[in-house]
């Protein structure tokens, strides 16, 4: 079967009673990203188009995050006002799947930890076998709540039993259904018409399709999951917490194997949208979240937090570091306890210090800030120096301003850059200035009081201090005497 004719529904309108939440179930966050959002992620990559997300609780939050997060994807989405089963949500979905051949792949919104190994099967049994329904299972010592795979005497599966309504002997039955087919799109359209909801639950079964498709010439099939824990649903927090292990482990283990050191994998969180370059070494309790991109080579130091940020290769990250929606370009040095804002821009062989903030600022190659210093809505040239201490004034308590810094240039300690502001190429600017307007190129620049120098005044200063303390501490004793003569009249009269 060729995958331009797939397409998939991912069902995502449950509540989640049992998570005790405010928020619908599939917007939990397993590493940073919604539950709802793998299964869909899977289908795209299988090249399935369009995708139908059924929504019921809280439909519209569970639209808007998913619009946000898919903006270009063939994604559609179905309402289920109601929850009247698994085969009533695929019903909701097929208005938008309209005209849909070939196959169709449905997916559960709380069951984030599918993969290929346990999905590419399911296709090539229907490629094999040509049958109309494939089924993904899993072997359990005891099957509990799940659906049991009832097969026949040839091992074929004929239908899937609910726990609800099975009987005593199908309740023993250690194979339970995961909930994930591969359905050939005319046989479901025909079956779903057919759905009836006359079971223990008054719902209509999704399940029921199995038995259906097992009564057609090309019948129904079944296969294992690879993987157990590919299947796990998200019922409760704690699933949620023992997913996330599951799946914090198996992104730590992916990277290693492509090459990337985790000094401390236990402690290391990454995401699964993160991309990590060979060669790169990352040290105890670093954080990549979201869209993090870390080039070859480069080194991420104990503590440090990359969110949303590129990272070029062979770039350092010194400890407790925050990088958020920012650029730090190939062979940069930041930090230690650098704070890089969105719209930082770290340019080739540049270097943020310690206590150095940046925000919507770009620094040109081998441009230094090396020391406590603010830089917002700021551009700095190539080989220039920002000493410790400056700040760019962007901000005036309405609008925003810029400060262009051109190349080469000197901005000495504690120097205050007042926006809109431009300082022309290998200007110097003296230590301590508060610049106000521009600065011509080349020009040495002074925005700051004359010093001036008393000769011999020191001492005589000295002097004055001396007497001046004397007094003080002579005034002290004497209020102190007269406070005690006070005390001393007070507790003779009281013992009185
Ligand atoms: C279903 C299967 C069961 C299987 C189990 C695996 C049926 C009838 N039963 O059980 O055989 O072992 O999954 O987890 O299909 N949903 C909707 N709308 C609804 C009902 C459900 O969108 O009306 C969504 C839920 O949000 C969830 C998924 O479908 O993501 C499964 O629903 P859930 O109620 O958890 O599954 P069961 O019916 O218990
Ligand atoms: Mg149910």
């Amino acid at each position: 079967m060729s995958k331009s004719q797939l397409s998939a529904v991912v069902l995502a309108a449950g509540q989640g009673t049992r998570m005790k939440s405010d928020r619908a179930k599939v917007l939990h966050a397993l590493s940073g990203e919604p539950l709802y959002s793998f299964p869909v992620r899977l289908a795209f990559e299988l090249g399935a188009s369009p995708v139908a997300l059924v929504v019921g609780h809280q439909a519209e939050s569970v639209e808007a995050d998913a619009r946000a997060r898919f903006p270009a994807e063939p994604l559609r989405f179905a309402l289920q006002a109601e929850q009247l089963g698994t085969g009533h949500a695929v019903m909701q979905a097929m208005s938008v799947l309209e005209g849909a051949t070939g196959h169709v792949l449905i997916l559960y919104g709380d069951v984030p930890l599918l993969t290929r190994a346990s999905i590419d099967p399911l296709f090539e049994t229907a490629r094999r076998t040509g049958a109309a329904l494939v089924a993904l299972t899993m072997l359990l010592d005891d099957a509990g709540a799940y659906g049991r795979i009832v097969r026949d005497a040839h091992g074929r599966i004929r239908k899937i039993v609910e726990a609800k309504d099975a009987t005593p002997e199908q309740r023993q039955l250690r194979e339970a259904n995961a909930g994930i087919y591969l359905i050939e799109a005319a046989f479901l359209v025909d079956a779903l018409s057919k759905l009836k909801n006359d079971n223990a639950q008054r719902e209509y079964y999704l399940t029921d399709l199995v038995e259906m498709a097992s009564n057609t010439e090309t019948g129904a099939e079944a296969v294992v999951a690879a993987d157990r824990d590919d299947v796990l649903g998200v019922n409760t927090r704690a699933e949620l917490a023992g997913l996330g292990r599951i799946l914090m482990s198996r992104i730590r283990k992916r990277w290693m194997d492509e090459g990337v050191t985790l000094v401390d994998p236990d402690s290391t969180y990454i995401s699964p949208l993160a991309q990590i370059g060979r060669d790169t070494i990352i040290e105890p309790n670093v954080c990549l979240r979201g869209r993090a991109r870390i080039g070859r080579d480069v080194h991420l130091d104990v503590g440090s937090i990359v969110s949303d940020a590129e990272i070029g290769d062979a770039a350092a990250v010194l400890p407790y570091s925050l990088v958020e929606n920012a650029v730090v370009q190939r062979g940069a040095r930041v930090g230690p306890f650098a704070r890089l804002r969105p719209g930082a821009d770290v340019g080739p062989g540049a270097h943020v210090g310690n206590f150095v903030e940046l925000k919507n600022t770009r620094l040109g190659p081998n441009a230094k800030a090396n020391h406590l210093a603010y830089l917002g809505d700021a551009s700095v040239g190539a080989d220039s120096n920002v000493g410790a201490g400056t700040i760019t004034c962007n901000y005036d308590g309405v609008g925003k301003y810029r400060t262009e810094i051109g190349e080469r240039v000197f901005i000495g300690s504690n120097s205050t850059l007042v926006a809109p502001l431009a300082i022309g190429d290998s200007a110097y600017v003296a230590a301590g200035s508060t610049i106000t307007r521009d600065v011509p190129g080349d020009s040495l620049t002074f925005g700051r009081a004359q010093q001036t120098d008393k000769l011999g005044r020191a001492s005589e200063l000295r002097d004055r201090a001396k007497v001046r303390a004397a007094q003080e501490k002579a005034k002290k004793a004497k209020s102190a005497k007269t406070n005690g003569i006070e005390a001393d009249t007070k507790s003779a009269k009281s013992s009185r």
